[in-house]
């Protein structure tokens, strides 16, 4: 989906975010005891100022814990709260609510899956989109449900996914 200069260019984000993010870790982990009990609100702390938890970060968080990094990574994904990944420019969720898989979510997920090329639970490898599979946004009566940010796209078909996403591609 994306040419290689775009790929580098989201590379060199990413080591620059994992950068401010080595600077913040040396914050958040001065208020921290380093007692193994921490692990989780540690955890949640990283993931609140980085949107994600980064691998260098779960390594050094495993060090001042004195953990084993088996520990700290089964935790960190074990928790569907935590993400091992950065999130994409544009987050495109599918609901799998009651409503919207007796109305053909698993159709609409699946659409997505093919036009973005990834899975629920990740990210294009640009960085421009991610894709998750959530519960229940509350907009039944619109079901079958996409939203994409903040917007609510409702009575989906494959079609449509295919439409919206081009859109939300026609943006960038
Ligand atoms: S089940 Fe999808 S919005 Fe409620």
């Amino acid at each position: 989906m994306a040419s290689s200069s775009v790929v580098q260019g989201a590379q060199a984000l990413l080591q620059e975010q994992e950068e401010t993010i080595e600077e913040r870790l040396n914050e958040i982990l001065s208020s921290y005891q380093g007692k193994k009990e921490e692990l989780i609100p540690v955890l949640q702390q990283v993931q609140q100022v980085s949107g994600y938890l980064p691998e260098p970060a779960m390594k050094r968080i495993a060090k001042f814990l004195k953990l084993p990094e088996s520990t700290v990574f089964g935790v960190g994904t074990f928790y569907a709260q935590f993400k091992l990944v950065p999130s994409g420019r544009n987050i495109i969720r599918v609901c799998r609510g009651t409503a919207c898989h007796v109305r053909g979510a698993t159709c609409i997920l699946g659409e997505a899956e093919k036009q973005l090329g990834i899975k629920p639970g990740e990210s294009t490898s640009d960085l421009e989109y991610s894709l998750e599979a959530t519960a229940c946004f509350g907009s039944c009566a619109l079901a079958p449900v996409m939203v994409i940010s903040n917007s609510v796209y409702g009575r989906m078909t494959p079609a449509r996914v295919k439409e919206v996403l081009a859109n939300v591609g026609g943006e960038k």
